[in-house]
């Protein structure tokens, strides 16, 4: 297994998605099993290997410098091994008990990483969740509870008849604060939209006219969520202006920083965050920027206290009700699952291993290639560029001659989609004011500004052929 993961990760091929039709994928994938008449007696090395070979080709090949498509990394590789470690010793870590050196580490990885966000050592929390959506989903439910203290046992009824509880966010916030919103029977309509600036940003001047604006609609926002680094553009919001409207206002302020926040460990790009300090959660994806194997979220609370609110439960075969040196370090009351992976290990891991220093070159590295693959667009004619890169995400369209601007919606969307299919590269798109645009996000180091400028041919090949 470990020769055909070395002969993978050599391959630095420029190549896509293979994408498999789901009947051919199954057939072959049923190829493989073990028949009922079949009494397997000696272990089938080869019907293992055939299994990891299909495994890895029909894969978005993350390592390759042709996948330039999504915020999942090309993770370390050895983070991988650790992975395969926590597999095969299976220590889920919500309860010391369970998982003694994963719960260790999440308590060294948080104190590590808050050097960056700069909250008081004695006060602050961290915890680790399956995934961006749901750190953001648990830090809503801890700013909810603050606000309205009898929610979580009485639901609406603990509300007085003409309370409407709301959430601020910036436009393009991402789908999962929404969703939290709908999840917690706040309503999806219930979410005010501040309004962005030219960078796509929450625009600070604008957002306490919208704020008052939505309060006159007898809505009463609670919790005003910013973006380090959004999705569609990876625009970083500007933290430290919202914290004094939200101070102002007494809202919870919530950063989702799953894609961004990894930028704080670095010296140079630090300065993206100014105002985090002020903000009383933070969403860190360890799986997009920090390379290592989804998924791993770290939710940050500047107050321990706040942390503790998010979920309100007795339950005598887990928690318990002293507490002492070992219990203390349980989370299982402060997180959505009860059995969790011990997602810290691969990070922690290759932190011990190599230092800060390992992500913060990596981080550095893939921002300044950013910033060299606009510098191409820019001297590209046939290209439009929509947004100066703040990290290492990237929007454009392709324009050649006599394409119509009423034409410039489907043309993307089909430019994409046979970029995609030629297989030689991945991207995705994005609406940008409602028409799709090309994203290339820079995921691993093997991608080189060489290899954008071969993007971009491919680019021109697929829409000229369409
Ligand atoms: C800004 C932002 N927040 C939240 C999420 C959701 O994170 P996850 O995919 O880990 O659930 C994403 C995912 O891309 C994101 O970009």
């Amino acid at each position: 297994m470990l020769a055909r993961l070395e002969k993978h990760l050599a391959d630095l091929s420029i190549r896509g998605l293979e994408l498999a039709d789901p009947a051919r994928l199954t057939e072959a994938a049923r190829a493989l099993m073990t028949t009922d008449r079949e009494q397997p007696t000696v272990f089938d090395e080869e019907r293992l290997a055939a299994i990891v070979d299909l495994y890895i080709r029909t894969g978005i090949q993350v390592h390759s410098p042709g996948y330039m498509g999504r915020q999942f990394s090309g993770v370390v590789p050895l983070s991988g091994v650790i992975d395969f470690v926590s597999s095969v010793v299976n220590q889920p870590s919500s309860f010391y008990e369970a998982g003694q050196l994963p719960n260790v580490a999440e308590r060294i990885m948080a104190d590590e990483l808050n050097r960056f966000i700069g909250w008081d050592q004695d006060r602050f929390a961290m915890v680790t969740t399956s995934g961006g959506s749901l750190a953001n989903l648990t830090a809503l439910l801890a700013a909810r509870n603050r606000a309205f203290p009898g929610y979580w046992s009485q639901g609406h009824s603990a509300l007085a008849a003409q309370v409407r509880p709301a959430v601020a966010v910036g436009a393009d916030v991402h789908y999962s604060v929404a969703r939290a919103a709908g999840v917690m029977g706040i309503g999806e309509d219930r979410i005010v939209r501040l309004p962005l600036d030219g960078r796509r940003r929450i625009d600070a001047d604008r957002a306490r006219q919208a704020l008052d604006a939505a309060a006159a609609q007898g809505l009463t926002v609670f919790c005003l969520v910013a973006s380090a680094g959004t999705t569609p553009v990876g625009a970083f919001d500007p933290l430290d202006r919202l914290a004094v409207i939200a101070r102002e206002r007494g809202l919870w302020f919530h950063v989702d920083g799953a894609h961004g926040a990894s930028l704080l460990v670095s010296d140079r790009l630090r300065h993206k965050l100014r105002g985090i300090a002020e903000a009383d959660s933070l969403t860190w994806d360890a799986h997009k920027m920090m390379f290592v194997p989804a998924p791993c979220t770290l939710l940050f609370y500047r107050d321990r206290e706040s942390g503790r609110g998010a979920f309100r439960q007795t339950a005598s075969y887990v928690f318990d009700e002293r507490q002492d040196i070992y219990t203390a370090l349980d989370n299982g009351d402060k997180n959505f699952e009860c059995t969790k992976r011990p997602m810290i290990m691969p990070l922690w891991a290759l932190w011990a291993m190599y230092g800060k220093s390992l992500f913060a070159e990596k981080i550095e590295y893939l921002c300044r290639l950013t910033q060299e693959a606009h510098a191409i667009l820019e001297g590209e004619p046939d290209f439009e560029v929509l947004h100066r890169p703040e990290a290492n995400i990237l929007c454009f369209r392709y324009r050649p001659e006599g394409v119509e601007v009423d034409d410039l919606h489907p043309f993307q969307v089909d430019l994409r989609n046979r970029v995609k299919s030629r297989g030689n590269f991945f991207i995705s798109k994005v609406d940008v004011d409602g028409v799709a645009a090309l994203r290339v996000v820079m995921m691993n180091h093997h991608i080189t500004s060489g290899h954008f400028q071969m993007l971009l041919d491919e680019i021109r090949k697929a829409g000229q052929s369409q």
